[in-house]
């Protein structure tokens, strides 16, 4: 992991995010500096061919929510663009416990203080800003995929190499067309002479969902491999457990690295962290199985996301990628 602290550029004369405003078009004016340019850089660098994991330290400390969000939006400006997190598009969700009448969305996920299990987001950079810490627990938990494919290569006999390689069910989760399956085939590790190749994704609740293994069920060694998986991210050579500081904003590369949560109580429902999911000019190809859940595979492309249909993925990709041109331009003139 590569630590960075944030120059004080967002004190409590900064803009405030609001909510009534569009959102795109709050991204859009929100102005980029040069030295945010210049740390930006060095973000991407280490989330594309490093670590995969980067911490900005420092870069609000007040109380102000509302703030707290504009400078979150300013952050991922410099980075890329922002993808939907909810079919009803939303780009920046509040992470923290939300009551409901529903039992299951309290009980487990992002609203509630459930522990988490390993998993890869859907979006190229998963960025979360700590507004508030949790009173006690609530750890993230970092793996570096690269590094868990080749620990769980060597701890299994030779015989078996060909299950790390196999494809597995993974679940549409109901975004299929009448003629599709209510799964589709991908790889875990798609491996690569180099990490800026290297592509993973693991939801084991994806794979192991019933619809799911109605029609694939999965054989003993691919389960042993799921296990493998489980067991062999606990390791302190492949991961680390990580507490976020108030005002830190943790970056991680969804195709090198899985993360967890462990459960966390609180008094008073403090725990709150900021999330955005981005996909930007860098991002390295895609394998063909991803086309599914990130719709574009090309390097680079708007991608990744979770969308209700693909105009509205369109429409926000066109809002987006015209603020692209004028970042150029920009840039360009900020390196010369
Ligand atoms: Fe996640």
């Amino acid at each position: 992991m590569k630590t960075i602290i944030c120059p004080p550029i967002y004190n409590e004369d900064y803009q405030e995010f609001n909510e009534d405003a569009y959102f795109a078009s709050f991204f859009k004016a929100s102005k980029l500096s040069a030295p945010m340019m210049d740390i930006a850089e060095k973000i991407v660098s280490e989330l594309e061919t490093g670590s995969g994991c980067v911490v900005l330290k420092n870069s609000y400390s007040g109380h102000n929510l509302n703030r707290a969000k504009s400078v979150l939006i300013n952050v991922c400006r410099h980075i890329g663009w922002p993808v939907s997190q909810t079919p009803n598009p939303n780009f920046l969700e509040e992470i923290t416990f939300k009551p409901s009448s529903n039992i299951l969305s309290t009980s487990r996920g992002y609203r509630s203080r459930a522990s988490i299990p390993l998993h890869t987001d859907r979006c190229d950079l998963n960025v979360l800003l700590c507004f508030a810490q949790a009173g006690n627990g609530g750890t993230t938990r970092i793996v570096n995929s690269v590094k868990l494919y080749d620990k769980i290569k060597e701890n299994i006999p030779t015989s078996k190499h060909n299950i790390i390689d196999s494809y597995f069910p993974f679940s549409r989760h109901g975004e299929t067309t009448e003629r599709e399956k209510a799964f589709y085939l991908s790889k875990i590790f798609h491996s690569a002479s180099s990490t800026s190749k290297f592509v993973a994704h693991y939801i084991r609740c994806f794979i192991e969902n019933d619809n799911v293994k109605k029609d694939y069920p999965l054989n003993g060694p691919m389960i042993e491999l799921l296990d493998a998986i489980d067991q062999h991210a606990k390791c302190t050579d492949v991961g680390f457990n990580l507490t976020l500081s108030k005002g830190d904003i943790l970056f991680l590369n969804s195709h090198t690295t899985l993360h967890s949560r462990e459960a966390y109580q609180d008094q008073k429902n403090e725990r709150l962290l900021l999330r955005m999911w981005l996909s930007h000019p860098f991002s390295r190809p895609l394998p063909d199985d991803f086309s599914h859940a990130f719709k574009n595979i090309a390097p680079g492309s708007y991608r990744g996301g979770i969308w209700d249909n693909d105009k509205v993925r369109i429409f926000y990709q066109t809002q987006f990628l015209h603020a692209q041109h004028e970042d150029q331009l920009l840039h360009a003139q900020h390196r010369k």
